[in-house]
C-alpha cells in the first residue's frame, strides 16, 4: 500500500459517537431530554455538512443494544424523538440527494417507528450524495452473531467476503474516521469490525456543542495522520 495515498484524502466514512447530551443538559441544570433534543439538531448540522463537504458515508449511534437499561421514560422520550426526526428529515433528505440507512435489529421497535425507518430507507434509496446510516438498536457484538446466523443459513463458506455480505453495513466500505464526543475514551460495542483500520479521535466537547467547524478541524488532522494499514 503507497502510504502516501491516503494523504489528503477526504474520510469516505466517518462513524461518530454522540455522547454526553446528558451531561450537557445536566450541567445546565436541564433535563436529560432536553440533551437529547439539542443532540437532534446537532444531527442535522452534522449530516448537511457531511453531505456538502463529499462525505460518502457517516453512521452515526443513535441507539444501542445496551441503552434499553436506561429508564423507561427517557427510552420513550429518545423512541418519539427518532420517529419525529425521521417524519422531519425525509423531505430534507429528498432535497439533499441524501440516502437514509438504518443499522441493527429494529424489530423491537413499535411498529411505527419500523414503519418509519423503512419508508425513509426506500423513499431515499436511489439518492446519490452522502448515506447517512442511524445505528439503531445496534450492537457489534450482535450484528456479528446475528451475521454469523445468516453464514449458517445459506450454508456460506466463511471466508471475510461472505462474512461481510451479512453485516447490516453490507456494501458500506469499512470506517476511516472514528469520532467519539464528550470526552470518553472506548468503542462500546459500535463497529468493531468495521473500525479495524480506522483513525480515532476522542474529543471532550459535549455532542450538543460539537460544530461543523470542529468536524473539519478533526478532518484536517486526519488527512496528516499516516495511515499505514499495518504496512510499514
Ligand atoms: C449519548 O449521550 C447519546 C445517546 C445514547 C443517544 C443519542 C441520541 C441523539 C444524539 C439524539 C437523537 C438522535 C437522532 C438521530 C435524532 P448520553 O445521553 O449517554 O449522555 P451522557 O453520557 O452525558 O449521559
Amino acid at each position: 500500500m503507497n502510504t502516501n495515498s491516503h494523504k489528503k484524502e477526504l474520510p469516505k466514512h466517518i462513524a461518530i459517537i454522540m455522547d454526553g447530551n446528558g451531561r450537557w443538559a445536566n450541567e445546565r441544570g436541564l433535563k436529560r431530554t432536553v440533551g437529547h433534543e439539542e443532540g437532534a439538531k446537532t444531527v442535522r448540522e452534522i449530516t448537511k455538512h457531511c453531505n456538502s463537504i463529499g462525505v460518502k458515508y457517516l453512521t452515526l449511534y443513535a441507539f444501542s443494544t445496551e441503552n434499553w437499561s436506561r429508564p423507561k421514560l427517557e427510552i420513550e422520550f429518545l423512541m418519539k424523538l427518532l420517529e419525529k426526526y425521521l417524519k422531519s428529515e425525509l423531505n430534507i433528505y429528498l432535497d439533499n440527494n441524501v440516502r437514509f440507512k438504518a443499522i441493527g435489529d429494529i424489530s423491537r421497535f413499535s411498529k411505527s417507528l419500523q414503519e418509519m425507518i423503512k419508508k425513509s430507507e426506500k423513499a431515499t434509496k436511489n439518492a446519490t450524495g452522502l448515506t447517512q446510516v442511524l445505528a439503531l438498536n445496534y450492537g457489534s457484538q450482535d450484528e456479528i452473531l446475528r451475521a454469523i446466523k445468516k453464514l449458517n443459513e445459506q450454508h456460506l463458506e466463511v471466508t471475510k467476503q461472505n462474512f461481510e455480505k451479512c453485516l447490516d453495513t453490507a456494501g458500506i466500505p469499512d470506517v476511516d474516521l472514528l469520532i467519539r464526543t464528550s470526552g470518553e475514551v472506548r468503542l462500546s460495542n459500535y463497529l468493531l469490525w468495521q473500525n479495524a483500520y480506522a483513525e480515532m479521535f476522542f474529543v471532550n466537547t459535549y455532542w450538543p456543542e460539537f460544530t461543523t467547524n470542529e468536524l473539519d478541524d478533526i478532518i484536517s488532522d486526519y488527512q496528516n495522520r499516516e495511515r499505514r494499514f499495518g504496512g510499514i
